[in-house]
C-alpha cells in the first residue's frame, strides 16, 4: 500500500452537522475518475496511483472496491473508498484506503475497513495484511486502533530510503 501525503492537508474538517453519514456501496466503473482524483489528494505525487494502476487493481478478479458516498448539494459525493483483494491462500490485502481530508475522523475509514474485512471473511480469509509508510503515523494509529499489528519493517519499499511497515490482523480474533 502507498505512502500518505507528507504535507499537512489544509482542508479543515467541516462541522459535523453539515456532513451527512455516508453510505457504503460497491464500486461502479463510472467512479474511476473520482477515485483517481481522491487518490491524488490523499497521496504524494509519485506515490499516488496512476489512473491505469487503479483501473488495473479494480479489474483483478480477486479484488473488490467499496465507496463511501454522501448526499451533497451538487449531487453524490465520494467521501472515501477502499480497494481490497483476497488471494488463493485466502489472505486479504488492503490495496488502498482513501478518505477525503474534510471527511476524516468521522469513522468513514472504519466503515470502509469493516466492509473490506467482512468481505475477506466471507471469502474464507482469516487474516488481512497491508503496507503503510513508516512516516504515515496517522495510518499506523488508525490500523493499530483496528487491531492490526506491525509485523515487520520493509526497507526501501517506496523507493530508496522510503521504508514501510507491513501490518496485519487475524480476523479470527475479532
Ligand atoms: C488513515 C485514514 C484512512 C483514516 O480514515 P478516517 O476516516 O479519518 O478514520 P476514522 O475516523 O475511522 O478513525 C478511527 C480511529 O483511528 C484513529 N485515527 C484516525 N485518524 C487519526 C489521526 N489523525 N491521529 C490519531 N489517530 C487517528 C483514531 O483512534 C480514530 O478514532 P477516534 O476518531 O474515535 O479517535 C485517513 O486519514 C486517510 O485517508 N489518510 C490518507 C490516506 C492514507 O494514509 N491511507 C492509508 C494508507 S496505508
Amino acid at each position: 500500500m502507498k505512502q500518505a501525503e507528507r504535507v499537512p492537508n489544509p482542508s479543515a474538517p467541516a462541522s459535523p452537522s453539515t456532513l451527512p453519514t455516508p453510505r457504503i456501496r460497491a464500486y461502479r466503473p463510472s467512479d474511476l475518475d473520482a477515485l483517481f482524483n481522491l487518490d491524488q489528494i490523499c497521496f504524494a505525487p509519485g506515490v499516488a496511483y496512476s489512473r491505469a494502476e487503479i483501473a488495473g487493481y479494480l479489474r483483478r478478479p480477486d479484488s473488490r472496491a467499496w465507496i463511501a458516498e454522501s448526499a451533497a448539494e451538487s449531487g453524490r459525493e465520494i467521501a472515501g473508498f477502499v480497494i481490497a483483494s483476497c488471494d488463493r491462500r485466502r489472505q486479504g490485502h488492503i490495496i488502498t484506503l482513501d478518505v477525503a481530508p474534510a471527511r476524516r475522523r468521522r469513522a468513514v475509514g472504519s466503515m470502509l475497513m469493516e466492509t473490506a474485512e467482512n468481505w475477506v471473511r466471507r471469502q474464507g480469509g482469516s487474516a488481512v495484511f497491508l503496507e503503510t509508510a513508516e512516516d504515515n503515523l496517522t495510518a499506523q494509529a488508525f490500523y493499530l486502533r483496528r487491531g492490526y499489528a506491525r509485523l515487520g519493517r520493509i526497507e526501501d519499499y517506496y523507493g530508496k530510503g522510503e521504508a514501510a511497515w507491513s501490518m496485519g490482523k487475524s480476523l479470527a480474533a475479532f
